[in-house]
């Protein structure tokens, strides 16, 4: 649990797998719960951060070094955590995030290869002590969710990417799933979207219980 009042929690997984398709959907659930929320991602979700993330998902510069692509995740979320994660976490507000620094280790890390120690080095220097309360990983299969994703139309400099790239992202994920089951809900993303969406309200209710008004 953060020091916070506003509980954080984090929507991670694969291309395609569902995350921003869900994300306002589960910002009403716990709305009708009487809780304040405001939903954003990453990279981005502020006007530097943002900037930031043109940067990385352009496909005019696909030959950037991955250590330049990791600080650039981190410089992202200083700002994105500074400016708008913590305030609102303390102001007893609850922050819905569509992807986090989970995304990092698995396409950083895992995709690009880049030591895990070396992310978390930048991880606890760019956070303290700040975590995800709950991470929920849309779990499905490589080629499904690029499928999905390519319906979307065209693809972004990580879209562009080989399946072996993401099989190594859901590996890295599944792989932090496994090591932190309390913080973690591995959720069967190639459901349709209502029942993912169930499992999404199941997995957070237990943060409802026992909260002080907001
Ligand atoms: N459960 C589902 N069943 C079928 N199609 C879905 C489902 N969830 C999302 N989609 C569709 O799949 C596509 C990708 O979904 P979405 O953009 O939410 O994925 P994402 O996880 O945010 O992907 P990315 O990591 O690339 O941002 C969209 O066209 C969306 O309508
Ligand atoms: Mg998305």
């Amino acid at each position: 649990m953060n020091r916070h009042r506003g509980r954080f929690i984090t929507l991670e997984g694969g291309e395609g797998a569902g995350k921003s398709t869900q994300v306002d959907g589960l910002r009403r659930f716990l709305e009708q719960q009487g809780i304040t929320v405001i939903t954003t991602r990453e990279p981005g979700g502020t006007p530097v951060a943002e900037a930031i993330r043109g940067l990385l998902l352009s496909t005019d510069h696909p030959a950037m070094h991955p250590d330049t692509e990791l600080l650039l995740m981190f410089a992202a979320r200083a700002e994105h955590l500074r400016t708008l994660i913590l305030p609102a976490l303390e102001a007893g507000t609850w922050v819905i995030c569509d992807r986090f620094t989970d995304a990092t280790y698995a396409y950083q890390g895992g995709g690009r290869g880049l030591d895990m120690g070396r992310i978390a080095v930048l991880e606890n220097w760019v956070q303290g002590a700040v975590r995800p309360d709950l991470t929920l990983l849309l779990d499905m299969e490589v080629r499904a969710g690029l499928a999905r994703a390519r319906g979307r139309g065209e693809a972004d400099r990580f879209e562009q990417e080989t399946v072996a790239f993401f099989e190594r992202v859901r590996g890295a994920y599944l792989e932090r799933a496994r090591l932190d089951l309390g913080r973690y809900r591995v959720i069967d993303a190639a459901q349709p979207v209502e029942a993912v969406a169930g499992a999404l309200q199941a997995a957070v209710t237990p943060l409802l219980e026992g909260r002080t008004p907001t």
